[in-house]
């Protein structure tokens, strides 16, 4: 049963912009009438995402210690339940992604959707320039935009994916994430020019009176965009045994790892 689809809606979140360029990018290859939800502001989450008949949807997320944000979890069990064709795509830093693609094929399934292709691309770590560097990277977007015709193709044919592919060396999704227990961060008055881009660019609000100074660590998942986002290098994180652990993730993680594809088998090897 092939899709009659006219629309694609792209679902995500993106504090440091990686997940946005790689959705973009296989939108591009999709090339169906796209609409973006992006869900990183906390006045986007506030409106419920429609969805329409005959819509393709393309959920897109970073991944925060093996698994999906938690923020993001919640909310992609609320999506409309229906049977529509969807892409599961998780973006990490170079590190792995863990069971964070399982858990997204396990949601879509709990909403009814059909997942008709999966793929974990990478991105810059939101902790280190140095993990994932400067990535996605042209070949990052152009394997991403080529993954989205692929995409097409599965919808204008009769495809889905198990699964089980997918299980291949992530093991099961039982296991918690592993996240950092606590990230404090400083302010450098000196360098900050108060532009208040870190403020303005945090998912979750934390920043008590608009203050860039002044952080409630309750509210903060520690996405890392109000450091990255810095455009005066103003922030630094404090933290010893935080910077312990990347300063380790980033001596064991060198190598450059390459996009993980799935789509259905029927498809030509070229997309993948
Ligand atoms: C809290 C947190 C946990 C993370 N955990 C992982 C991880 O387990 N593996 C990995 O490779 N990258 C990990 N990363 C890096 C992000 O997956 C990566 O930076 C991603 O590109 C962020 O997407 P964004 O740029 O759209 O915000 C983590 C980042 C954060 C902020
Ligand atoms: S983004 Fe940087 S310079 Fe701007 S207010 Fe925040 S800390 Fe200061
Ligand atoms: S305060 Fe925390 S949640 Fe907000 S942008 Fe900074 S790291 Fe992200």
């Amino acid at each position: 049963m092939a899709y009659e689809v006219i629309r694609n809606a792209m679902v995500y979140f993106s504090p440091t912009g990686s997940v946005r360029a790689i959705a973009r990018s296989i939108s591009q290859g999709v090339a169906i009438n796209p609409r973006e939800f992006d869900l990183t502001l906390p006045s986007v989450r506030e409106r419920k995402v429609t969805l329409e008949d005959a819509e393709f949807v393309l959920l897109a997320f970073p991944v925060y210690g093996g698994r999906l944000p938690a923020i993001m979890r919640a909310y992609i069990s609320q999506l409309p339940r229906g049977k529509r064709p969807v892409a599961a795509v998780v973006v990490y830093g170079n590190v792995g992604f863990g069971d964070a693609l399982l858990e997204l094929y396990d949601l879509c399934v709990s909403r009814d959707f059909d997942v008709v292709a999966a793929a974990a691309f990478i991105g810059e770590h939101a902790y280190s320039s140095v993990l994932g560097s400067k990535r996605p990277n042209e070949a990052d977007k152009e394997r991403a935009r080529v993954f989205g015709v692929g995409i097409r193709q599965a919808l204008f044919t009769d495809g889905n994916i198990v699964r089980s592919i997918l299980s291949k060396g992530s093991g099961a999704t039982s296991k918690p994430p592993q996240l950092p227990s606590q990230i404090t961060f400083m302010l450098r008055p000196r360098s900050c020019e108060s532009c208040r881009n870190c403020v303005y660019s945090c998912p979750v609000s934390a920043f008590i009176n608009n203050d860039p100074a002044n952080i409630d660590y309750d509210k903060c998942i520690g996405c890392g965009a109000c450091i990255k986002l810095c455009p005066h290098k103003a922030r630094v994180y404090m933290d010893d045994d935080f910077l312990d652990d990347v300063a380790w993730m980033v001596a064991n993680n060198q190598d450059p790892k390459q996009p993980a594809i799935y789509l259905p088998p029927n498809l030509p090897e070229y997309f993948r």
